[in-house]
């Protein structure tokens, strides 16, 4: 049946209606926030000149954002280190004394009911910036099997340090299967792998880089992240993660990403993250901040649709901000 006798607009006619047949829910559960904790700050933070609203945090301010994130229900803080020292192989990483395990036993102390995920990577620890350690070639290369080694190591003192989930971004070969095993072997069986399974060499990451202070000292890192023209790729790299043993997948960045979270929904039956990364954060402060946008819903909207695309978890700098919203009742 068709106009007249179908009129979409009916169900549409009050906040009541329009919430009995509301198809896609937000909660602040689902959300994640990234934290930035630097070990060269003893105390306090500083704001990140890229991302208005986001700090560089001390190990106590990392602590209290845990807790004020906890308190509003959120779902999870994701931990990214910013060390003191780097160094060829991105030693720093897998330190025992690490900027991330002691933020990591420092949050799961303090805040033990709040999920603690680590960012598992080697860019912000290497000199060179990159995700991997590099091969004796000209021009230089990311060498895969050594990287995934190291990158496993990591894990394991992520894991060692209380981490509740470990999430690889760095988009080497194997690396789920080699961080799977290694923990198995050292006692972590029951850790979950978040794995940045569809990872693109984005432009939107270029605040973040600032954040973290890991953007490539030469180069970029087409080499090993995947190209933004490539959605049955996407796919691809999802369902090796899933074989070799990945518990989440995710997809990144998420706005200009919505077809491949749907892909990789369909593809597998696992649990799919989106993460609205820096730049995508970047761009709504920036338009709010000239008035262009209302921050508020321009987020609600851009957060429910990525969890209608098919996204289970979203990561967002907006997290804190989203909660309060969504507990004010939209
Ligand atoms: C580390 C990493 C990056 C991001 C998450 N983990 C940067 C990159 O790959 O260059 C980006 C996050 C964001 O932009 O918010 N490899």
């Amino acid at each position: 049946m068709a106009f007249p006798q179908t009129r979409m607009r009916r169900l549409r006619a009050s906040a009541r209606l329009r919430g009995l047949v509301r198809e896609t829910e937000l909660r602040a559960g689902q959300l994640v926030l990234p934290l930035f904790v630097s070990e060269t700050l003893q105390s306090g933070s500083e704001p990140v000149a890229t991302m208005p609203g986001v700090e560089r945090l001390s190990l106590a301010a990392a602590v209290e954002q845990a807790g004020e994130a906890a308190a509003l229900g959120l779902a999870a803080v994701m931990l990214f280190g910013l060390p003191a020292e780097k160094d060829a192989q991105g030693s720093g990483a897998w330190d025992e004394h690490g900027v991330v395990q002691l933020a990591v036993r420092a949050v799961k102390q303090a805040v033990p009911e709040l999920l603690v995920i680590t960012d598992v990577c080697l860019c912000e620890y290497t000199d060179h910036g990159h995700c991997g350690v590099l091969a004796e070639s000209h021009p230089p290369r990311v060498d895969n099997d050594a990287s995934v080694e190291l990158l496993a190591r990591t894990a394991v003192s992520h894991a060692r340090a209380g981490a509740d989930v470990v999430a690889p971004s760095d988009m080497m070969d194997g690396r789920v299967g080699a961080i799977r095993e290694e923990l198995d072997g050292e006692g972590f069986a029951e850790t979950p792998i978040l794995a940045y399974s569809a990872k693109f060499a984005s432009a939107f990451y270029g605040p973040f880089r600032e954040a973290a202070d890991s953007a490539p000292a030469f180069g970029d890192r087409r080499g090993y992240q995947m190209d933004p023209a490539n959605g049955r790729e996407a796919v691809r790299e999802a369902l090796l993660d899933v074989q070799e043993g990945a518990d989440m997948v995710m997809v990144k960045p998420a706005l200009s990403y919505g077809d491949l979270i749907a892909a990789v929904k369909r593809a597998t039956s696992l649990p799919v993250a989106a993460y609205n990364v820096s730049g995508e954060y970047a761009m709504v402060k920036a338009a709010a901040a000239a008035g262009y946008l209302d921050e508020r819903s321009t987020v609600l909207e851009i957060l429910t649709s990525l969890r209608r695309a098919g996204a289970d978890t979203v990561i967002t700098y907006h997290a804190k901000d989203a909660a309060r919203w969504l507990a004010e009742h939209t």
